[in-house]
């Protein structure tokens, strides 16, 4: 499975969103070490704050069939992650992601992504 592959299917699933509010599809496809494809996509809500991002729908879906941090390859997202969800690609130790941002596709590493991580080991 190519980047572009995975882009193409956050593409496909972007469709699914459940975005009444924002009216702002968004699609993310993560691929896992063993070959699979696990898509997500925004979940939002009347009472605003409480929606959720693709990202992390796709994630939490992951971890509910037995996925860790450290099980995941690459993430393809149709649009630039949330500051939130650039934590979330953080504690899942995503090695790098690929998403638009208007007209271009972006390619990063998650240390482009979110410099000088927050980790708890840095609370102890
Ligand atoms: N959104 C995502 O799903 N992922 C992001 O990283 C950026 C924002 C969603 C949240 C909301 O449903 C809509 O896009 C508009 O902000």
């Amino acid at each position: 499975m190519t980047d572009d592959e995975l882009l193409t299917a956050a593409d496909a699933i972007a469709g699914r969103a459940y975005a009444p509010y924002s009216r702002f599809h968004v699609g993310c496809a993560v691929l896992t070490r063993d070959g699979r494809v696990i898509e997500g996509v925004n979940v939002e809500n009347a009472a605003y704050p409480l929606g959720v991002c693709a990202e992390r729908t796709a994630f939490a879906r992951a971890v509910v069939e037995g996925y860790a941090p450290g099980d995941f390859v690459v993430a393809a997202i149709t649009a630039s992650p949330c500051g939130g969800c650039r934590q979330w690609l953080a504690e899942m130790r995503v090695p790098r992601v690929v998403f638009r941002n208007g007209d271009r596709i972006v390619r990063m590493t998650i240390d482009e992504l979110l410099p000088e991580q927050f980790e708890k080991s840095s609370l102890v």
